[in-house]
């Protein structure tokens, strides 16, 4: 496994969309697994493959208390099944130190490909449906900080690439 290096905000390439997965390969799982420890070491409850620079539709996450209840979504497609919005505090490894309330459907449907090659369904709620719909956000080239206002996603933007060329 290894790690691998995380876009930040407002890296251009983060704006990507991301192509679909045709199969399930060695290379689809080797990636899902560098994903993974990735995240973990991070640390994160999700990440995108666009965010370490791969633009196929490929997440993981993990919202559980104790980081052992891994999930991979390979071309995830929501449905949400309740409009109801609920709010919550979203930060994202792109966008480090930084988090903002977004409001977002609190109940959703997402048909996917499990690593196995199956098309899965399942429903998510609470924080689990929020971090795949901020997940599938990034693969489709979208962050958490377009739902703020410009002027605070603008001072956000300047601290970041004070800090980026801080570290150059
Ligand atoms: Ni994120």
């Amino acid at each position: 496994m290894a790690l691998l290096k995380i876009l930040e905000f407002p890296d251009p390439r983060l704006r990507t969309v991301a192509e679909p997965v045709s199969a399930i390969d060695g290379c689809v799982v080797k990636l899902v697994d560098d994903m993974l420890e990735t995240m973990y070491a991070a640390p994160g409850i999700g990440l995108a493959a666009t965010q370490v620079n791969i633009h196929r539709r490929i997440l993981v996450m993990d919202v559980s208390e104790d980081k052992d209840s891994p999930m991979t979504f390979v071309n995830p497609e929501i449905e949400i099944i309740n409009s109801e919005l609920g709010e919550f505090s979203e930060g994202c490894l792109s966008v480090p130190g930084f988090f903002e309330i977004v409001n977002r459907p609190r109940r959703i449907r997402v048909t996917y490909l499990s690593l196995n090659g199956n098309e899965e369904i399942a429903e998510l709620e609470g924080l689990e449906a929020i971090c795949l719909q901020h997940e599938v956000d990034h693969l489709d080239g979208k962050l958490f900080v377009d739902y703020i206002s410009p002027l605070k996603r603008g001072l956000i933007r300047k601290k970041l690439q004070k800090l980026q060329r801080q570290r150059a």
